[in-house]
């Protein structure tokens, strides 16, 4: 629909919160203090990292704006805004992280490829919507699907914006049809976050929100959806987002060798200090977050003063009051957990923080051993260092 959606130039990029950390102008890339994540449960949008290929598209007539649905189905479909507001409206609170959250920690190892992230690539937001599921309801595809009569097996999501990546070509992505038809996936067509309509930095009119992935498949700025038979052939599918071992590096690089990575591996972080602090003698409260991929709950978060040799246990919440406990009917599954605990800190040290998900996976130790050319998934024990003083603080 020429005129109807497009890129803007960066000149008409929206207003956005003066404490965000910019990492990249063009695309615009930002994050927000530590600090500001632990601030709620869920994130505001100001607050919400950021995190773009291309420059952000304007759809400025949402009468016209329209998603096609069409590929390996027998009834293609173009649908408009009332007809996804249409169906039933769910509000998923799911924890969006960016691979490249912790990138800068990663390439202080070795060099790495990619926009560098401190600790805050990652937000909850509460998302509102269709299900996929509903919404492939529409084109005949049944709930539960994982292959449509004419071998659709995956479901490809084409953007409005534009990447170098691509040649200049849309963002894309894609998930397994049996995700995308399976309403306990959560996988939705978001008009919402947080309550209020999405922003433009955020995707409006609408995004796809694929709770316990990765964030580059919750592609924004939706403009259709195709029904393919292989996984996206884009860029960030195969090109990018695969997870490869400390030995591969730019020139022996297979990457058809590795998968396009989907569930991201459990994670946590304090928030409630930067890389080096300096206090007081005595107590310091340590809190910030942890998250697992795939709907897996938060088992434990084991906190350090001492560089990992003796650890506490902290304790984790989702909501204010209420004891949070992994795997329970109350707890938000596709969300992350706070967390905090008070410790001692006689004196100048290294504060560790480590979580276990209800599979019992851990992160690992050292950032080394998961050293990748991309710098993603830095999924090692989160290090702050506090220096300890007596005066002048
Ligand atoms: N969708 C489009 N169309 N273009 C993009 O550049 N970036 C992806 C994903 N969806 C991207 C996209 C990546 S890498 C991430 S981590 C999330 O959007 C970030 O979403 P956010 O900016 O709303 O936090």
């Amino acid at each position: 629909m020429p005129g109807l959606k497009g890129p803007s130039d960066y000149l008409q990029e929206p207003p956005r919160h003066p404490s965000l950390k910019i990492n990249a102008k063009q695309p615009f890339n930002a994050e927000p203090p530590r600090s500001a994540l632990i601030a709620s449960y869920v994130t505001p949008v100001d607050f919400f990292y950021k995190r773009n290929h291309g420059p952000i598209p304007v759809v400025d007539d949402i009468e016209r704006y329209s998603v096609l649905i069409r590929g390996l189905i027998d009834n293609p479909r173009e649908l408009f805004m009332r007809d996804i507001k249409m169906l039933p409206k769910y509000n998923v609170t799911a924890t969006l992280q960016c691979a490249g959250n912790r990138r800068t920690a990663m390439s202080k190892v070795k060099t790495v490829k990619g926009v560098g992230w401190d600790v805050s690539a990652i937000g909850n937001g509460v998302w509102g919507g269709a299900k996929l599921a509903d919404v492939l309801e529409l084109v005949g595809i049944s709930k539960l699907t994982s292959t449509t009569k004419s071998g659709g097996k995956h479901v490809e999501f084409v953007s409005i914006d534009k990447c170098k990546e691509e040649n200049g070509g849309p963002y894309k992505a894609s998930i397994p049809l049996s995700r995308a038809t399976n309403p306990d996936a959560d996988v939705v067509i978001a008009y919402e976050m947080n309550g209020e309509p999405l922003n433009r930095d955020h995707g409006y009119p609408l995004r796809v929100v694929v709770p316990g992935v990765i964030g580059a498949r919750s592609v924004k700025w939706l403009d259709c959806i195709n029904i393919i038979a292989e996984e996206s052939q884009g860029f960030f599918m195969q090109k990018d987002y695969k997870m490869f071992p400390p030995s591969v590096n730019w020139d022996n690089i297979n990457w058809s060798t590795s998968r396009p990575q989907m569930d991201f591996p459990v994670q946590s972080a304090i928030c409630s200090l930067e890389d080096v602090t300096a206090i007081k003698p005595g107590k310091v409260k340590v809190s910030g977050y942890a998250a697992s991929g795939g709907g897996r709950g938060i088992d434990r978060v084991d906190v350090s003063v001492d560089g990992g040799k003796t650890w506490v246990e902290a304790s984790r919440y989702q909501k204010p009051g209420a004891q949070y406990i992994s795997d329970d009917m109350n707890s938000d599954k596709w969300a992350w957990v706070l967390f905090d605990v008070t410790v001692d800190a006689p004196q100048s040290t290294e504060i560790v923080v480590k979580a276990v998900d209800s599979a019992a996976n851990i992160q690992p130790e050292n950032v080394q051993e998961i050293w990748n050319l991309r710098g993603i998934l830095n999924t090692s024990w989160h290090r702050v260092q506090v220096r300890v003083g007596h005066s002048n603080m």
